[in-house]
C-alpha cells in the first residue's frame, strides 16, 4: 500500500488545485481583460496614474515577450491569472498590487475565456467555411456527373455527384451559422461582477465591456460568475460539427474502398498497411470519424460538471478550461484534414455510372412515368412495375426491352407503343423539383449557396 505523510499534503494540494501548467494559452486574453480593467480604473480616479502606467507598461511588454515565444510566467502558479500578477509584482513590486482593485478572479477568468471562445469561433468558423467552398467547388465541377444515390446503403436511385457534395455542402455552412450564435449569446462583460457580489468601488462597466468589444455589461453579478452556458454553447456547437465531420469521414471511408471506389483519395491522406502491400488505409477520415468521440466527450464533461453546482463560483468550474482547449484544438486539426480531403479527393465518373446502373435501378421511374404520362394512380403503378421486374427478370432483358404483347400479358394498359426507356441520365435529369438532383437544379442551388457564402 502507498503511504502518505502529512507533509504530501501541501503537494498534492498544488497538483490538483493547479492548472498553470496547461491554462497559459489564456493569458494574451488575460493581458487584454487587465489592460482594459486599469485603464478604466485610471479614467474613474481609483488607481493613481504612475501605478496605473507602470502596470500598463509592464503588461504590454509581458504580451511582446509571450508573442516572441519566451516563457516568463510561473507553470507552477496556481493559474495564468495568479501567475501573470506574480509576474508583475516580481517587475514592478507593490504597484502591481493596483490591478486586483474592483476585481476576482471570478469574473476575470470567466471574461478572459469568453474572448478566447470568440478567436475560437472566428478561427473554426473560416475552416469550416473553406470546407463548404471545397464541397461546394466539387459539386459545380459534378453536377451532372452521375452515381449511385445510395439509402440503407443499397442503391436506391441514380443521383448526381454535384448533389450529393451540395448536401454536405449546405450542412457545413449550416454549422458556421450554428457557431456564431455563440459569439451572439455570449456578447456581454462580466468584467465588474467581481468575486460574486459586485464592487464598492465606482467602475464603469460598460466602458469595459466596449474596450473589450462585447455589446454591454452582463446585468447580474452572482449570475455572471458562475455561468459555464456561453462555454457549453461552444461545445454544443462544436459537438454539431464534430458529428457532421464524423458522417463525412464515414462517407469518405465507403466511397473509398476498393470494391465501392466511387473516389480516389491522394497518397498523402492514405497510409499503407503495415502486412498487406495493396492496401489505401484511407486514416484521416477514419480519424475525422474517430476524434468525434472526444468532442462528444467534453460536452457531456462539463454538463456533467455543471449540473449540480447552485449558483456563484466553485472550483469545480476550473474543470471546464482542458474540455474547451481540447474540442477546439480537435476541431481546427479535423477541419484541415476534411478540407484537404474535399479539395483532393478525386472521384471515378466511370465507376460512379457503373455502380448506378444496377439492373432495375429506374424502376421507381418508371411508375412515376406511368402515373406522369399515362394517369394510372401511383400505387397501381407500382404494383405494375413489380410484376414487368419480374417478367423482365425471366426474360433477361431491361424494362425498356420488354416486347408489347409480353406488357400486355401484365396489364390492357401497358401495351402500347412509346414505351420509355429511362436511362439513369434521363432518371437524374427527371428529378428537377427544386432542391433535387437534376444536374441544372444542381447548379442553380451551387449558386445560390455561393452567394450565401459570401455574406460571411
Ligand atoms: N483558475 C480558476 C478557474 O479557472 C479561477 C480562480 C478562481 N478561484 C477562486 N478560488 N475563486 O476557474
Amino acid at each position: 500500500m502507498k503511504t502518505y505523510e502529512k507533509s504530501d499534503a501541501a503537494r498534492i494540494m498544488a497538483a490538483i488545485g493547479s492548472s498553470g501548467h496547461y491554462d497559459g494559452i489564456l493569458a494574451p486574453y488575460d493581458i487584454t481583460v487587465s489592460r482594459a480593467h486599469v485603464a478604466m480604473l485610471l479614467d474613474q480616479g481609483v488607481v493613481p496614474p504612475d501605478a496605473a502606467a507602470r502596470v500598463l507598461r509592464e503588461l504590454d511588454d509581458l504580451e511582446r515577450r509571450l508573442l516572441a515565444g519566451d516563457e516568463p510566467l510561473d507553470p507552477e502558479a496556481e493559474d495564468v491569472h495568479t501567475a501573470i500578477e506574480q509576474y508583475l509584482e516580481t517587475r514592478i513590486g507593490v504597484d502591481a498590487g493596483w490591478l486586483g482593485t474592483a476585481r476576482a478572479r471570478n469574473d476575470l477568468a470567466v471574461t478572459a475565456l469568453r474572448l478566447w471562445i470568440r478567436d475560437q469561433v472566428i478561427a473554426l468558423r473560416s475552416r469550416i467555411l473553406a470546407l463548404t467552398k471545397a464541397m461546394l467547388t466539387q459539386a459545380e465541377r459534378h453536377a451532372a456527373t452521375v452515381m449511385p444515390g445510395f439509402s440503407h446503403l443499397q442503391v436506391a436511385q441514380p443521383m448526381t455527384f454535384g448533389h450529393v457534395c451540395l448536401a454536405y455542402a449546405e450542412a457545413f455552412l449550416r454549422d458556421a451559422e450554428r457557431i456564431s450564435f455563440v459569439l451572439a449569446l455570449q456578447d456581454e462583460c462580466p468584467m465588474g461582477s467581481a468575486a460574486l457580489a459586485g464592487t464598492g468601488f465606482p467602475v464603469d462597466r460598460s466602458a469595459v465591456a466596449r474596450n473589450l468589444g462585447f455589446r454591454q455589461p452582463t446585468a447580474n453579478s452572482l449570475e455572471s460568475v458562475g455561468d459555464r452556458a456561453f462555454a457549453l454553447d461552444f461545445l454544443s456547437a462544436g459537438a454539431s460539427v464534430a458529428l457532421n465531420l464524423s458522417r463525412f469521414g464515414a462517407e469518405i471511408v465507403f466511397w473509398s474502398s476498393q470494391p465501392v471506389g466511387l473516389i480516389t483519395l491522394p497518397d498523402e491522406l492514405v497510409s499503407a498497411s503495415s502486412a498487406m502491400p495493396h492496401k489505401r488505409n484511407p486514416d484521416a477520415a477514419e480519424l475525422i470519424r474517430g476524434k468525434t468521440g472526444r468532442v462528444l466527450g467534453n460536452l457531456h464533461a462539463l454538463q456533467t460538471v455543471v449540473k449540480g453546482l447552485p449558483l456563484s463560483y466553485f472550483r469545480d468550474l476550473q474543470e471546464d478550461k482542458e474540455p474547451l482547449f481540447d474540442t477546439a484544438r480537435t476541431l481546427e486539426l479535423s477541419l484541415d484534414a476534411a478540407v484537404m480531403i474535399a479539395t483532393l479527393m478525386e472521384p471515378n465518373p466511370d465507376a460512379m455510372r457503373r455502380a448506378a446502373d444496377i439492373a432495375f435501378v429506374t424502376s421507381g421511374d418508371l411508375a412515376d412515368w406511368l402515373t406522369r404520362e399515362r394517369g394510372i394512380p401511383f400505387r397501381e403503378a407500382h404494383h405494375l412495375v413489380t410484376a414487368l421486374v419480374r417478367l423482365s427478370q425471366e426474360q433477361n432483358c431491361s424494362l425498356g426491352a420488354l416486347p408489347l404483347e409480353a406488357r400486355r400479358g401484365v396489364d390492357e394498359r401497358l401495351a402500347f407503343e412509346e414505351w420509355p426507356d429511362i436511362t439513369v441520365e434521363t432518371s437524374v435529369e427527371s428529378r428537377a423539383s427544386q432542391g433535387g438532383t437534376a444536374p441544372r437544379r444542381v447548379l442553380e442551388s451551387a449558386a445560390r449557396l455561393r452567394s450565401r457564402l459570401v455574406e460571411f
